[in-house]
């Protein structure tokens, strides 16, 4: 916390003094000095600008924020339709993934559009961030670069040019010596993004703030600063793969689980309009343990191979493996497969993958897991041109999912021609691009999406 000094008061002159005072030296009355408390720093109590009293709810403004656009479309998706003027965001991820990189892209961009930003980079000197601009080939003459680590400097440099926005990168390597620790230190990773978060408000200027995150997201700290900001994003990916998953995790200003695809190209991070396209290109037709699941990130629809292995276990305890698929649900999906449908997996190693480096939680691609699993069991292929989407109860009952018909349309526009969907949703779905296979429960599953033997 700011430690800031109380001020004494003469109550007959209003001459203040730092310290109590027997005789006032302007009026020359005595014992008049009453002590006024503190009062509590800017940066520490008043983090929102608008007025502290209380209004009621017609007489509060809401309205649409402003936004501008960062002219990256993937980018202004996952920030909910662009930057709010007088957010604090922060994107997180692991060191080498390309934070710097999209960070600078959308610099150039808005300084281009926008006037000016302050780009401020602790980690690298500006000529080391000239020559990554010259590779993406920014000119950015309304681009100021600086290579400052004191956060008041920083703000002080920002106050005078007033940009269109902040880019501070990252948050680990400035320091404030309010905090007595050392830079990188929690204490001081709390106070700087208070400041930070306080000076986006009061100046009603956009703050963008990396932060490298461990594998664990334990160790550098970011993770502990997401309550304290506007809005979280993630920059995923496999260091050996060219793709590259924003995630937004949190949004005081739009939806969260929004995603954006990139790749990573020797000019930058390019987007990837058609994501589905991508995911599916690498992947054969009419192979055993690969199944297709419309799956849901954010408002977006993203079709992703599923693929299952299952082989007779070397060990005596088989073993299960996940990739970028929830390992609970992967144990949960195999029980169910073994009690309700008849696979004998007690000896068998089951491993399991979302392909493309994706990461998929949502309970909806269940069927689509569980349909590889058997593929790969039975050795039959599901049936080409098919997607399944569903829940899997424990009883092997077939679960309703959110928001069939996005899912289908997708699935139908990169086509497919058939989706096995729960019969729940099934009931309340429009969409006629696609043949709807009806199942309530996981035994009928594989029963109609798997091709027959010897067909
Ligand atoms: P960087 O943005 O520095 O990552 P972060 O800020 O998250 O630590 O990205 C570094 C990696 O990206 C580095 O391994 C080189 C690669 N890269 C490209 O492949 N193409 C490019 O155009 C740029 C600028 C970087
Ligand atoms: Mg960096």
């Amino acid at each position: 916390m700011v430690k800031s000094k109380s001020v004494f008061i003469c109550q007959e002159c209003g001459r203040q003094s730092p310290n109590w005072l027997g005789r006032c030296p302007g009026c020359e009355a005595w014992n008049s000095y009453l002590e006024k408390p503190a009062e509590r720093s800017k940066a520490s109590s008043r983090i929102l600008s608008e007025s502290a009293s209380p209004l009621n709810l017609p007489a509060v403004k809401a309205g649409e924020e402003e936004r501008f656009s960062t002219s990256i479309q993937e980018l202004d998706r996952v920030l909910g339709g662009g930057i709010v003027p007088g957010s604090l965001v922060l994107i997180g991820g692991e060191p080498g993934i390309g934070k710097s990189t999209l960070l600078l892209q959308a610099a150039s961009n808005v300084s281009r559009t926008k006037g000016k930003v302050v780009y401020i980079s602790g980690e690298e000197t500006p000529r080391q961030v000239k020559i990554r601009a010259h590779r993406l080939e920014i000119k950015g003459e309304e681009l100021f670069l600086a290579a400052e680590t004191e956060l008041e400097s920083i703000l002080s440099q920002a106050e005078i040019l007033k940009p269109a926005l902040l880019v501070v990168d990252s948050i680990q390597s400035v320091y404030t010596p309010e905090a007595d620790t050392l830079p990188g230190s929690l204490n001081q990773l709390r106070l700087s993004t208070q400041k930070l978060m306080s000076w986006a408000k009061t100046n009603n200027c956009p703050v963008f703030i990396t932060g490298h995150v461990t594998k664990d997201g334990t160790i550098a700290g970011p993770r502990v600063l997401e309550h304290m900001v506007d809005a979280v994003l993630y920059l995923e990916g496999e260091p050996f793969q060219a793709y590259r998953i924003l995630r937004s995790v949190k949004n005081r200003f739009g939806s969260t689980n929004e995603v954006g695809i990139f790749e990573m190209l020797s000019d930058g991070l390019a987007e990837i309009p058609n994501p589905s396209a991508i995911f599916l290109s690498e992947r054969l037709a009419d192979t055993v343990g690969s199944a297709v699941v419309p799956t849901l990130e954010g408002s977006r629809p993203l079709l992703v191979e599923v693929q299952a292995l299952t082989s007779p276990s070397v060990f005596g305890q088989p073993r299960r493996v996940a990739n970028g698929l929830d390992y609970g649900r992967l144990l949960m999906l195999t029980a169910v497969l073994g009690r309700r449908c008849g696979l004998k997996l007690g000896k068998e190693d089951v491993i399991a993958n979302a392909t493309g480096g994706m990461r998929i939680s949502e309970p909806a691609a269940d069927l689509a897991i569980a349909l590889a699993i058997a593929s790969s069991y039975r050795d039959r292929p599901v049936l080409p041109d098919l997607t399944a989407v569903g829940e899997v109860g424990l009883s092997g009952e077939i679960r309703a999912v959110p928001r069939l018909d996005r899912r289908l349309a997708e699935a139908a526009r990169l086509g497919f021609k058939a989706c096995l969907v729960p019969e729940r949703s099934a009931k309340n779905t429009k969409n006629s691009n696609i043949r709807l296979i009806a199942v309530s429960t996981l035994r009928e599953a594989i029963r109609m999406g798997l091709r027959e033997v010897g067909v």
